[in-house]
């Protein structure tokens, strides 16, 4: 009897898919038994004997080996459709084309979650929850291997998200590839100086360049597959860094060169402008809401004991950031709350024996 899903590639998404649809039967293949080992161990599923046949086929595989496990398995398995989760699939659509293969029975998609490590081990069973899940169906592709795409999104508790390969992999070269590009070239301008140099670092480093830790092997791929999408980005974010240089060097020789002043003004306001349009949550934007912020010793307990007094105050928090002040032993908890609750806050917060910032 068929088996609902097989899942090639056991990875970071491969593994996490099959977590993330616990209890169902699901099959795994991957020729590094070490991770197929590590996935099974994980509850991702149970190893595939390559003669089960299966209903739906996910690969999960690297965006330039997809179209051969495809055209293998289609032919073996006449009755199956299949998924890829590639984070480009123009080039990926392309190859299979080229392997001549039944594009009926295939459906692109991409589950917009990942993270910097890859392999079983980093794989979490809630990685696609409530993320978007992009399902890019050629224009051959039948209902029957789109629907099977949806669900395998939607079982994984990500919403899905239609569009075709190019608006996927422009979207994905402005959202995902020129980030990762920028915070690469941070990391490497970084990797030029001293220890003594970064000793300083606090959020904000952290936040521009933790996407640095990417791993090169998957990016190249990636960037190599979706160089012409992310090519003009990365020069239009060249020309404003070439822009800032020129001003600041004319600032550095005279402090008030008005001119240089205002280019400089101007990148930071289109940065405000661009990050302003930056989702927080589903369809939230950071102008919504407004910080309360909080010192406190460097304890334990101090951050659930902040969230219970806004809780106890009835104060919805948004989101939280936990920042640690360098060389002192204090912290700032930092509570996003709507406009209308910052005052109601801070009260409460300072009425509860809080430092509130400023207050
Ligand atoms: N890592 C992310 O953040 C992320 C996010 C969304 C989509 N994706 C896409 O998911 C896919 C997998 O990425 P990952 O991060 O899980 O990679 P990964 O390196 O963690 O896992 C890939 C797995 O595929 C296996 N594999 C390689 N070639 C194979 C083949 N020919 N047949 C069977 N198995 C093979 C490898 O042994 C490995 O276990 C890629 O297409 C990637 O573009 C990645």
């Amino acid at each position: 009897v068929a088996a609902e899903l097989l899942v090639v590639g056991a990875g970071l998404i491969g593994t996490s898919l099959g977590m993330a649809l616990g209890g169902r039967d699901v099959l795994l293949a991957d020729p590094d038994a070490g991770a197929l080992e590590v996935a099974v161990g994980r509850g991702a599923g149970r190893v595939w004997d390559r003669a089960q046949p299966f209903a739906h086929c996910v690969v999960a595989t690297p965006p330039a080996t997809v179209a051969g496990v495809v055209a293998e398995l289609a032919l073996a398995f006449p009755a199956a459709t299949f998924s890829h989760v590639c984070s480009v699939q123009r080039s990926v659509q392309a190859d299979l084309a080229e392997r001549g293969i039944d594009l009926s029975r295939v459906c692109g998609s991409h589950p917009m979650a990942g993270k910097e490590q890859s392999g079983p081990g980093a794989a979490s069973a809630r990685l696609f929850a409530g993320r978007p899940w992009v399902l890019c169906p050629s224009p051959q592709t039948g209902p029957a291997a789109l629907e099977a795409t949806r669900r395998v999104a939607e079982l994984c508790g990500a919403e899905a998200v239609e569009l075709t390969a190019e608006e996927h992999d422009a979207a994905v070269a402005l959202v995902s590839h020129l980030p990762q590009v920028a915070a690469s070239a941070v990391g490497a301008v970084l990797s030029q100086s001293t220890e003594q140099g970064t000793r300083l670092a606090g959020p904000g480093l952290q936040d521009t360049t933790r996407i640095a830790a990417s791993d090169p092997a998957m990016w190249i791929e990636v960037l190599r597959q979706n160089a012409q999408a992310v090519a003009p980005l990365v020069r239009a974010l060249s020309t404003e860094l070439g822009v800032a240089a020129d001003a600041l060097d004319r600032l550095a020789a005279q402090p008030d060169d008005t001119a240089a002043l205002r280019a400089v003004d101007g990148l930071l306001r289109r940065g405000n402008a661009g990050r302003r349009l930056v989702p927080r949550k589903r369809g939230e934007h950071d102008r919504d809401f407004v910080l309360v912020a909080v010192a406190v010793p460097d304890r334990p307990g101090q951050l659930a004991g902040v969230l219970v007094s806004a809780a106890e105050a009835g104060v919805n928090v948004e989101d939280v950031r936990v920042e640690h002040l360098p060389g002192r032993p204090t912290g700032v908890i930092e509570l996003l709350v709507h406009p209308s609750a910052q005052a109601e806050a801070r009260r409460a917060l300072a009425a509860a024996g809080w430092d509130v910032v400023g207050a």
